[in-house]
């Protein structure tokens, strides 16, 4: 018989995972809402030209795509902020602006796993359209501050950046824009040796530009990149409250569409998969046949903020059910099954034995499956019109009937 098992990089949930994830992602969805943003969804897989177009190589690199049974070429998403775009050109363009979206969906990229990276993985991201640029830099900032705090994370560094002036700063030392695309790689991995033998390839003088690269601090760090506007938007931050970021001008982000600011979250304790959030300001609408449009958006790893919020021992909460009703043989199930049935109605989780087992097997049962209270049925009750009901936690038993149960 062949062997199955689930494809390398991919994961099976299972029900405490899943409980675990529902929980993160009403969190989120709830931040989302507070925000004032709505939410879209787009098809798992889309033609491949909307990656290709504007993503950059190690995105393309990384896609899962074929030909499909009539020939087209298609991609399962590897994110879902071209998807987004994709889907306001298509549907959204004569919607009142500034349009907040927001979106929680599955994305695929063929990348080595490891823990923290999967090739399926899930983003939680937002993505705001038509704002003055400034503000809805800072709301989208604001919104993902927000939504690392109720998550309960309680370690993160906010690094803030500006691909522009780190273009300019490239062109101004040398550096045409049409020669830039081999060092991004070498500036987003901070790999300033191998930027140096580059750019001295090139006859570039790499001091002062790796000087601004090294740089990382407060807003002083600003007057080393002039130009970038970012001002503004570390002052509405602080009207907001939110004081604890770092501004880092080499901040090269791994998507070609992006214009002026990024940003990205980190969690020092994961390790080489740290970053749980990345960002910023793009240019996309014009390249799928729109008028161009303010953009500036993020998306959330929200696999990684599990494995981080699971290693910082996060107090999830467990899923309860509220009653397990236990029939103590045939005669006493269609009573059991009338207060089975009336408790859900009411609203109340409940569930009951389908194994017909003893009382104590029963009751074993009922705690495994995290029920707080234990409906006892037998011929006793069945005389009386009282039901037994167990606290499982503290053992204590008690005689009720079903009007004093269901309120
Ligand atoms: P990204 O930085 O490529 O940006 O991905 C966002 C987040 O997804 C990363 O910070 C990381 O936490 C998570 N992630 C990426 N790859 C994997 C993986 N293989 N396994 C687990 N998690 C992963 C974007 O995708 C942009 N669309 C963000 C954006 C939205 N920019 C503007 N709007």
């Amino acid at each position: 018989m062949a062997e199955l098992h689930r494809p390398r990089g991919t994961r099976d949930f299972l029900p405490r995972d899943m409980e675990r994830r529902r929980w993160l992602e009403e969190r989120l969805r709830g931040v989302m809402q507070r925000f004032g943003f709505s939410e879209v969804a787009t098809p798992a897989f889309e033609n491949l030209e909307l990656f290709t177009l504007r993503s950059g190589q190690g995105i393309i690199e990384d896609m899962y795509n074929f030909k499909d049974k009539g020939g087209r070429d298609v991609a399962l998403r590897p994110e879902l902020t071209a998807p987004t775009m994709r889907l306001y050109v298509e549907g959204l363009l004569g919607a009142p602006k500034p349009l907040k979206l927001s979106y929680f969906g599955n994305c695929f990229r063929y990348e080595q796993p490891q823990k923290g990276r999967y090739r399926e993985f899930w983003q939680f991201g937002a993505e705001i359209l038509g704002a003055k640029r400034a503000l809805g830099e800072i709301e989208i900032l604001a919104l993902a501050h927000e939504c690392l705090a109720v998550s309960g994370l309680n370690d993160f560094l906010f690094r803030i950046g500006h691909v522009g002036v780190l273009r300019k700063l490239l062109a101004d030392n040398g550096v045409p824009p049409e020669r830039q695309a081999p060092l991004w790689p070498l500036v987003d991995k901070k790999d300033f040796e191998g930027l140096r033998v580059a750019l001295s390839e090139l006859k570039v003088e790499a001091a002062p530009i790796i000087s601004v690269l090294e740089s990382r601090g407060g807003r002083e760090v600003l007057q080393k990149v002039p130009g970038s506007g970012l001002e503004e938007v570390l002052d509405g931050l602080s009207q907001l409250g939110i004081r604890d970021f770092i501004v880092e001008p080499g901040i090269a982000r791994g998507l070609d569409y992006y214009t002026g600011m990024v940003f990205e979250i980190e969690v020092p304790g994961l390790g080489a998969e740290k970053q749980v959030c990345g960002g910023g300001s793009y240019s996309l609408a014009e390249l799928f046949g729109a008028e161009p449009v303010t953009s500036t958006g993020f998306a959330l790893g929200f696999d990684r903020m599990l494995v981080a919020l699971e290693a910082q021992g996060a107090p999830f909460p467990d899923r309860k059910l509220d009653f397990y009703i236990v029939p103590m043989g045939p005669q006493e199930r269609s009573e059991a099954l009338r207060v089975l049935a009336a408790l859900r109605k009411s609203g109340r989780s409940a569930d009951i034995d389908l194994a017909d087992r003893n009382l104590s097997k029963a009751l074993k049962y009922a705690a495994s499956a995290n029920a707080s209270m234990a409906v006892i049925i037998g011929d006793e009750e069945l005389r009386s019109g009282l039901l037994t009901v167990k606290d499982l936690a503290s053992g204590e038993q008690r005689k009720t009937s079903l009007a004093e149960l269901l309120k």
